[in-house]
């Protein structure tokens, strides 16, 4: 049965304020969740967009001490960047508020104690590591130990970096507090746990049943919940940064960050709306959607709904379009590996470009699978799409206009074959981008708006204006008028999408009430309308500017893996005796080249200030042979000689150092000195 709604209320997933927010985030949650509230406000619907920052838990706290600096700090700053850059892309939340507001903390607060007097919670005490020294309960990240699996030093009590395994704390090999050093002890710890396993009996059916239109990927997630059978959920935390548990005996702990996190949403519409909030959340004709990374899948679609559901007075999401993970340049986004593109940066490195990382981040959306970002689809996507085929019809039916009309929409005459099929070809783009846009399925949506550029093109190239108008001056104008409102139709299609673009088109037609309504139309633009000046809608993008990006993750990634680096432990010790007998020398390289056949090696020549000798070396593929040439290396002499494949004999070893990602890099003393000089 088709519900009948009469607002949607739309949430998108509340970026932790702990770091800014990367195009994985604006791609996965915030662009589409942004496209899908334009165009129910295009279409005058009621709708609200709530957002904010997640402003609790560990991380936070983690990034505060790293820093020397108060939690509260870390999230003042990173709530103000992620909120600029969010304003700054266009994405138009009605509301961005924090969970440190006060009345995010009231809410939770009550929404806890609700549950706690309903007897929705059930109260169990187990043990956690307490750190004696310092006083504190740890959390699972303020644990490193041994990884039990790779048995790697420094592996966290969730999770070992080194070897991707989920850990839990008690696992780890001599488990010490990064808080204090010291070693922590098992300690009992009383915890109020929500019953999912009590909830599964209505959650499984809601989901599977009554929810079939919901992704694959969202349901498949869920039932792989269900069929795992749903466990108790700890919704505290032992922790002095978060919402004070608000019942007695509960002295340091706080509510779990996930638990006060999804009110936020509430606490949030609150701050929006005080007078009319409860109509948002509590009335049957809301459709409440939303908007997430994969990751959070199951907070949305299993816990929150829970605590709802057991509260007792709230709506339940209608869907939960979630979407997959966004890569970058073929590899996973990581903050801590410094792979990411973050949103601050583009900002200030491809200025007025909000647009074009719109349109490409929809384009690539990771919808239904993974997807991948590159500059080089970037590059191609602008180039080919938004500058080749949108921009470009935009400009030669305006620049048509202006020539030959000085600017003035002609009338349009009697249609012949080619305008009727083109407008044939149109007529539908409103129904197919609402059905698509209904359906969650923005990359498609956004493709149609496209088609609406390339049917132009095709148009303008059969009807030849530029030919017509020495033989048949009256049909030209027709030709020109039939653009014109396909032009205009273009800013109508492209509002939800590209909202600056569109804004700057309506500017360059000279009009400003193009309604979503009116969408397919061919009367948008009235016979005799002026039209503003033209200028290109988009810009293309050089070569130069996306290699610079490439090569800016690149250099970030290597420094952040130089800093990371944990140097291999020390051999075994060696007598002085023993050092004195190796006799390591510096030479000045004569020539270098390749070896035929053998890509890893080079040929030296040295002058070692005796005879000269030639040295091979397994370096081929970490320099070009002509950049050492006179430079000094340090080679050791007096190892016996070594022969290659096809008689090439090398006297001596060449010494390098092997950087932490395997690129070797020779040995040269820092300041010039004899060819031969010994290295002591
Ligand atoms: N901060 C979480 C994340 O980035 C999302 C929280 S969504 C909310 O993964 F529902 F809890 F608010
Ligand atoms: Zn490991």
């Amino acid at each position: 049965m088709e519900k009948k709604f009469n607002r949607t209320l739309v949430t998108a997933a509340l970026p932790y304020a702990n770091g800014g927010v990367h195009i994985g985030h604006l791609a996965g949650v915030y662009v589409p969740a942004d496209i899908y509230v334009r165009y129910l406000r295009l279409k005058g619907e009621d709708v609200l967009y709530i957002c904010g920052s997640d402003e609790h838990g560990v991380p936070v706290t983690i990034r505060a001490r790293k820093e020397g600096c108060t939690p509260q700090e870390v999230v003042d700053r990173y709530n103000r960047i992620i909120k600029d850059s969010f304003e700054e892309f266009g994405i138009s939340f009605d509301v961005f508020g924090r969970t440190t507001s006060e009345t995010h903390r009231k809410t939770a607060s009550d929404f806890f104690r609700k549950l706690y007097d309903k007897g929705e919670f059930v109260e169990q005490e187990s043990e956690q590591y307490y750190d004696e020294e310092a006083k504190t309960f740890l959390a699972d990240r303020y644990i490193t130990g041994e990884c039990p699996h790779c048995h790697a030093e420094g592996a966290y009590g969730d999770q070992c970096e080194k070897c991707g395994t989920a850990l839990s704390p008690e696992e780890l090999i001599n488990p010490k507090s990064t808080v204090s050093g010291s070693v922590p002890v098992m300690k009992k710890t009383k915890h109020w746990y929500l019953p999912l396993d009590k909830h599964q009996q209505w959650l499984e059916p809601w989901i599977t049943k009554d929810h079939t239109e919901w992704r694959s990927n969202v349901m498949g997630q869920c039932k792989s919940w269900f069929d795992m059978g749903l466990k108790p959920r700890a919704v505290s935390r032992d922790l002095d940064w978060g919402i004070p548990v608000p019942v007695e005996g509960a002295e340091g702990k706080v509510l779990y960050v996930w638990f006060d996190a999804p009110i936020g949403y509430i606490s949030n519409t609150k701050d929006l709306r005080p007078d009319d909030w409860e109509l948002w959340w509590k009335s049957p004709d809301t459709r409440l959607v939303h908007f997430i990374g994969k990751d959070n899948i199951v907070f949305h679609c299993i816990v929150f709904p829970a605590m709802l559901k057991a509260e007792g007075s709230y709506i339940l999401p209608d869907n939960v379009p979630a979407n997959e993970f966004l890569n970058l340049e073929d590899d996973k986004i990581s903050t801590s590996r410094c792979w990411a593109v973050w949103l601050h940066e583009y900002l200030k490195e491809l200025p007025g470009k909000q647009d074009v990382l719109r349109y490409v981040l929809t384009a690539n959306a990771p919808e239904t699978k993974d997807n991948n970002f590159t500059w080089k689809d970037f590059q191609a996507r602008n180039n080919n799409e938004l500058v080749a085929v949108y921009g470009n019809f935009v400009n030669r039916a305006l620049q048509l206009t202006k020539k030959y009309y000085d600017g003035i929409v002609p009338a349009c005459g009697e249609l012949n074959d080619t305008d009727r099929a083109t407008i044939d070809e149109f007529k539908n783009v409103k129904a197919d981008v609402e059905r698509l846009l209904d359906g969650f399925r923005f990359r498609d949506a956004q493709k149609e708006a496209m088609n609406l550029a390339r049917i132009g093109n095709k148009y303008l190239a059969d009807a030849e204006p530029w030919k017509v108008i020495k033989t048949d001056p009256e049909r030209v104008k027709t030709i020109i008028n039939l653009s014109l409102q396909l032009v205009a139709n273009l800013a109508i299609a492209f509002e939800p999408f590209l909202p600056f673009s569109s804004e700057r088109l309506k500017g360059m037609l000279a009009v400003d009430g193009l309604s979503w309504a009116s969408l397919g139309a061919t009367d948008l633009l009235p016979a005799g309308h002026k039209i503003g000046e033209p200028a290109l809608l988009f810009e293309k993008i050089e070569d130069s500017v996306v290699e610079a990006q490439v090569a800016k993750l690149q250099q970030c990634k290597k420094e952040m893996a130089e800093a990371a680096y944990k140097a291999e432990p020390v051999k075994a010790d060696i007598a002085f005796s023993d050092f004195e007998k190796l006799d390591i020398r510096v030479g000045t390289v004569l020539s270098c080249e390749r070896v035929p056949k053998m890509k890893k090696l080079l040929k030296f020549e040295i002058a070692d200030g005796l005879e000269n000798r030639t040295i091979v070396s397994g370096i081929a593929m970490h320099y070009e042979p002509e950049t050492l040439v006179g430079k000094q290396v340090c080679f050791i002499a007096n190892l016996p000689p070594r022969e290659f494949k096809g008689g090439l004999v090398s006297q001596g070893m060449i010494l390098s150092a092997v950087n932490c990602d395997g690129t070797l890099s020779v040995i040269t003393p820092e300041r010039k000195v004899a060819a031969g000089s010994s290295v002591c």
